[in-house]
């Protein structure tokens, strides 16, 4: 028979008469990924042990006692003293045994009115909200890098594509500023879900309330949650803030991956219109001449991992009876590796960004050899000889195939060519008409390549920075 005072007695282990086996042991255990709640759990056992010196349950000196064992056991996580053991589970009883260790009988106090149902879904909200100020602070400064880039790329003309096929000339700056929205929308998704996360389910107890005059008001105080959960059963077992911090983690991946498969072909031999630095790139072990852009690439992959990760947690919520149940112990696991992904994705997308280098050169050949300007060319039989649309697309398409025929391009084909096909291709006017840079201005409607819309739309990016106003602890 064991006693409350064996070390290995569990501190749920009144009504049991054999010790746990090595296999509910290794399986019910999550000490190893949820040591990264210590913090929280902290912050949320100092609220709680205030909560209930104001409820009289602990004296002034318990408090104090209280509070200083809280600290000590910080300090020893933080220099790494502390000893973990599968033994006690999870970082609740770990916070809560040595606090007994060093304070003796007042430790066991900490536990009153509370479950571990609520500690662990109020641990997790808090979680949840401070990583995501990491992560809205990265995607700042990925913007910013956007930004500067494209201030710098107003007047690089590159290609842009439909179908993968060449389309219209562009400003790069426009493709730039592409990704910068998708990452103003990721940064607005995390802010909400932030939100979500901000709320009060601290004092719900294991499910029904707890059985005590709490102070809810107090510890949302404490803990500087918005609002406080209306029911308890929701208040243990709601995990809709965690889909939402991984829709937004997957939404923020699935633009990640999007330019880096971007970078992936652009920075090709095919394609050559960026240049990746050594520094973000690596080798073959076999092919001495190779220089290939892993960082892309695996932030492309890594946008698989959090999708999974997603996917995790809504296999995990479906179909899961109310309230409590111990699957919910794995939610973390998902959510501690999209936060640590997520971050090191948009780290290395800033690298990527700031260094990245445009090779114009290399697009303009794309664009003459892609008749990137025929619509251009049919816009101006339409607008300035009045040509019906359909008929100058016809124009321009037979022009088209007879330089494909020739291994000739737009700007090469002789205008005696041109002339069989349309009286309107010569001069001035037909140069003009496809020239690759002349190409981007005429797109001057709103939210177009123009370099006006351009200046227009950095002044726009530069505003949403600016509006954003970080409170960085
Ligand atoms: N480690 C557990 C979790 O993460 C804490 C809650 C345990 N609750 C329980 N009723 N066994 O979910």
């Amino acid at each position: 028979m064991k006693t409350p005072e064996d070390k290995s007695a569990k501190l749920w282990g009144g009504r049991f008469k054999e010790k746990a086996s090595s296999i509910m042991e290794r399986i019910g255990e999550s000490i190893s990924f949820d040591q990264k709640l210590y913090k929280e759990d902290l912050e949320g056992s100092r609220a709680h042990a205030k909560m209930l010196a104001k409820m009289g349950i602990l004296n002034s000196t318990e408090l104090k006692d209280i509070l200083d064992g809280l600290n000590q056991v910080e300090e020893e996580i933080e220099s790494g003293n502390f000893k973990f053991s599968s033994e006690l589970e999870d970082i609740h009883m770990h916070v809560e045994s040595r606090l007994t260790e060093l304070k003796g009988e007042v430790g066991k106090k900490l536990h009153t009115a509370r479950s571990r149902n609520d500690q662990v879904a109020q641990d997790t909200r808090l979680y949840v909200r401070n990583r995501i100020q990491e992560i809205l602070l990265r995607l700042d400064s990925l913007r910013e890098a956007l930004y500067e880039q494209a201030s710098k790329n107003i007047d690089t003309i590159i290609p842009g594509y439909t179908h993968l096929q060449v389309a219209q000339p562009i400003r790069a700056s426009h493709f730039l500023l592409a990704y910068f929205w998708m990452f103003t929308r990721d940064l607005e998704f995390f802010e909400f879900a932030s939100k979500t996360s901000n709320i009060l389910v601290l004092g719900s107890g294991a499910m029904a309330g707890v059985n005590y005059q709490n102070d809810r008001e107090f510890l949302a105080s404490e803990l500087k949650a918005d609002s406080i959960s209306p029911n308890s059963m929701d208040g243990v077992s709601n995990r809709d803030h965690l889909l939402q911090f991984l829709f937004a983690a997957v939404q923020t991946m699935s633009h990640a991956s999007r330019f880096c498969e971007d970078i992936v072909l652009y920075s090709s031999q095919e394609f050559g219109l960026v240049k990746l630095p050594d520094s973000l790139t690596t080798g073959s072990s076999i092919m001495p001449q190779k220089k290939n852009p892993d960082i892309a690439e695996l932030i492309r992959g890594k946008s698989a991992r959090v999708a999974g990760n997603l996917n995790h947690l809504i296999g995990l919520l479906k179909g899961l009876p109310l309230t409590y149940n111990r699957d919910l112990q794995e939610d973390k696991l998902a959510v501690f590796d999209a936060v640590e992904t997520v971050l090191l994705s948009l780290e290395g997308l800033e690298a990527m960004v700031s260094e990245i280098q445009f090779r114009p050169e290399r697009g303009e050949r794309s664009l003459k050899e892609g008749f990137a300007t025929a619509t251009d060319l049919a816009d101006f039989l339409v607008g300035e000889k009045k040509v019906p649309f359909r008929t100058a697309h016809e124009l321009v398409g037979r022009l088209v195939s007879e330089c494909v025929e020739r291994k000739e391009n737009l700007f090469t084909i002789s205008e005696e060519v041109r002339k069989g096909i349309s009286p309107y291709f010569t001069g001035e006017e037909y140069s003009k008409a496809v020239s690759l840079e002349l190409s981007t201005d005429k797109k001057s409607s709103y939210g177009g390549t123009s370099k006006s819309r351009q200046l227009e739309q950095l002044e726009l990016a530069k505003q949403s920075i600016k509006s954003i106003q970080r409170n960085t602890k």
